[in-house]
């Protein structure tokens, strides 16, 4: 596997494989990789000829007094486990490369509507980051699919959204979350958390799933979301958000729809921990 730093390199490599009429995957992370990040990379080899992974923790996602200084660094293992996972190319641009005229002035893309609630309520112009970046590197890899996450379910939303509205012809390919044996779903944040807080933290799946039951057993909506985020709070979490959206992450409409995303966002002391299930009303 070859890492690239700089863009002109990378424009090089990959106009070689478009030009062989290579069909060309993008895997977007900040690295610290996990087997969350690397089903997407699996998922990749199986789509594509070519398979490009980018690892860049983009500061203009991460809000002030947010982890971005302390958001985990790990090159040379991620670089071990994208090449045992057969990817073919690593972009790792630094920030001045990627946004060479500093943060306040770099050009940013906002997908309204679906970047906004759930975690667009909390973390405030986190998804313009997210979109922006991923514009960037969709400009730059040019791929014909690009591989996201499930477990950020509304970040893959707002990237459908995104590709749909400045008609990139890129197919977005979903992943399935990825969890622990004990339920909980794999993140770089995961490291964040003490022995205490890692063996509470998989009581948020657990919940999510009952009230996954709860629903598909005939409870109303609004009551399963009450217990649920009672059982929460008195397991000790702190709240953040517990949600049903429908279809695109719309809003629930349990007159019409019988299919939805129950979504939350919990905190254990200052670690943030999201997750999410598909969901099935009777
Ligand atoms: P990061 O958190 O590093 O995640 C990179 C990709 O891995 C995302 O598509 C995310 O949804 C996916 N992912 C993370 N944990 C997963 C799990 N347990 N199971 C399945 N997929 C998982 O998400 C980002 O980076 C950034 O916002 C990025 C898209 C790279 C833009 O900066």
């Amino acid at each position: 596997m070859r890492t690239l730093h700089d863009i002109a390199p990378l424009r090089e490599a990959l106009l070689a494989h478009r030009m062989a009429g290579r069909r060309i995957a993008l895997v977007p992370t900040m690295g610290n990789l996990h087997a969350g990040h690397l089903a997407l990379v699996d998922r990749a080899r199986e789509l594509a000829d070519v398979v490009v992974a980018t690892l860049f923790v983009n500061p203009l996602q991460f809000g002030a007094g947010e982890d971005f200084g302390q958001y985990p660094r790990t090159l040379d293992s991620d670089r071990d486990e994208l090449t045992a996972h057969g990817c073919d190319l690593l972009f790792a641009p630094g920030v001045e490369t990627l946004y060479p005229g500093g943060l306040e002035t770099q050009t940013q893309v906002h997908v309204p509507d679906v970047s906004e609630g759930l975690c667009g309520g909390t973390r405030i112009g986190h998804f313009d980051g997210v979109a922006t970046v991923v514009s960037l590197l969709f400009h730059l890899v040019q791929p014909d699919i690009a591989c996201f996450g499930e477990k950020d379910f509304q970040q893959l939303a707002v990237i459908r959204k995104l590709v749909a509205d400045l008609h990139f012809p890129i197919e977005i390919v979903g992943v399935p979350t990825v969890r622990a044996e004990d339920g909980l779903a794999l993140s770089s944040r995961n490291g964040y958390l003490g022995a205490e807080d890692r063996a509470l933290a998989p009581t948020f799946h657990r919940e999510l799933s009952r009230c996954r039951e709860a629903l598909a057993g005939g409870q109303s909506p609004d009551d399963a979301l009450a217990q649920a985020r009672q059982a929460l709070q008195a397991s000790g979490f702190r709240l953040d958000y517990l949600e049903i959206r429908g279809p695109a992450l719309a809003p629930f409409d349990a007159s019409r729809h019988t299919e939805g995303r129950l979504l939350g966002a919990v905190y254990l002391g200052s670690t943030r921990l999201i997750d999410n299930l598909a969901v099935s009303l009777p």
